[in-house]
């Protein structure tokens, strides 16, 4: 039987969860769930941001989703993101955001590109120093990492019949970590895929991702860049409210959506469940290897931003639920 570990989180994430979980039962009836804490919530009360129980249920499971997290802007001691702490814990090394243009909430069409963003290294590893005067971060590239990012971007192309990857890197600044970078992921994927393989530097790919989105396909970058890159791209997916993501690893994958705990609007019913309905949709696909689940929740996504116009500006984490279902 599959399992699911749920976890709310912080802020809207506790509100379009419970949605998308209640549309992924609707397609996958026998689902086991389980409710767990992971969040600045979760910190308050125990000091962990995800704690110990949460990672053995998550280990078990091997399948999480997660709402979000409401994160302090300044330093709190002993405190580390959940999602960060989830990713380096269970070793989510790989980041999958797919962005596709959406009915009526798109601003272009013809958009149908997956990020897939390196989640364990680079300027994540969060090693910083500071004598008051000079602060330093250390960014980390390692081969090991390289490769199995580009091995995990070989097989979506391959399972998905992906034409083109695009590396998005500095080399020109940073030979030897982003060089080392673009070198690994060229190897891994000339070998393992058919993919046609071309490079661009990040700028450059920041100014065509705003200018020709429609012409990426599947995009390969360190974490950093990853993370800029894809709000960008999340743009033309109709923004953060519809863009999903999953964080993959060998043997346990957690979905979440994009956006944060979007704290000016939380507890007002006023959340979009569709990012987090979206990245239910990539557990189906990605860890139930359930592509007519995951298609069958798509469809209905499309269909309610197709029927519903305007969508609607209150009760909408409600309302848009029981369209998603009654769509299903
Ligand atoms: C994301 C988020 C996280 C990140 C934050 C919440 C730490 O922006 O998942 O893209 O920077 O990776
Ligand atoms: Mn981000």
């Amino acid at each position: 039987m599959r399992s699911l570990c749920v976890m709310r989180g912080d802020g809207i994430g506790k509100e379009v969860i419970p949605g998308a979980v209640t549309v992924l039962q609707a397609v996958i009836p026998d689902l086991n769930l389980i409710e767990a804490d992971a969040g600045w919530h979760a910190f308050e009360q125990t000091g962990h941001s995800v704690p110990s129980q949460t990672l053995t249920l998550l280990r078990e499971c091997g399948a999480g989703l997660f709402g979000a997290v409401q994160s302090p802007t300044h330093k709190v001691d002993g405190y580390r993101s959940a999602i960060l702490t989830m990713r380096q814990e269970l070793q989510l090394y790989g980041n999958i955001r797919p962005i596709i243009t959406l009915p009526q909430v798109s601003p272009k069409p013809n958009i149908d590109m997956i990020v897939v963003r390196e989640n364990s290294e680079g300027l994540y590893i969060g090693d910083e120093t500071s004598d008051g005067d000079t602060a330093v971060a250390r960014r980390v590239i390692t081969r090991t990492a390289s490769d199995r990012i580009a091995a995990l971007t070989a097989s979506i192309c391959n399972r998905l019949n992906r034409e083109h990857v695009t590396i998005a890197h500095k080399a020109n600044v940073l030979p030897l970590t982003d060089g080392l970078f673009r070198d690994v992921v060229r190897a891994r994927l000339a070998a393992d895929c058919d993919a046609k393989v071309a490079e661009l530097l990040a700028d450059v790919a920041a100014l065509k991702m705003v200018g020709e989105p429609e012409r990426f396909d599947v995009l390969v970058t360190t974490n950093l860049f990853g993370d800029i890159l894809s709000d960008a791209a999340a743009h033309w997916g109709g923004g953060l409210g519809y863009a999903p993501s999953i964080n993959i690893g060998d043997s346990c994958a957690v979905a979440e959506p994009v956006h944060g705990s979007a704290p000016d609007i939380a507890g007002q019913g006023l959340a979009n469940p569709i990012a987090a309905v979206l990245s239910a949709a990539l557990l189906a696909e990605y860890v139930w290897d359930d592509l007519a689940a995951a298609q069958k929740i798509r469809r209905a996504v499309n269909t309610v931003l197709t029927q519903t116009n305007p969508l609607p500006k209150t009760n909408v984490t409600r309302t848009i639920g029981d369209l998603l279902l009654a769509a299903l």
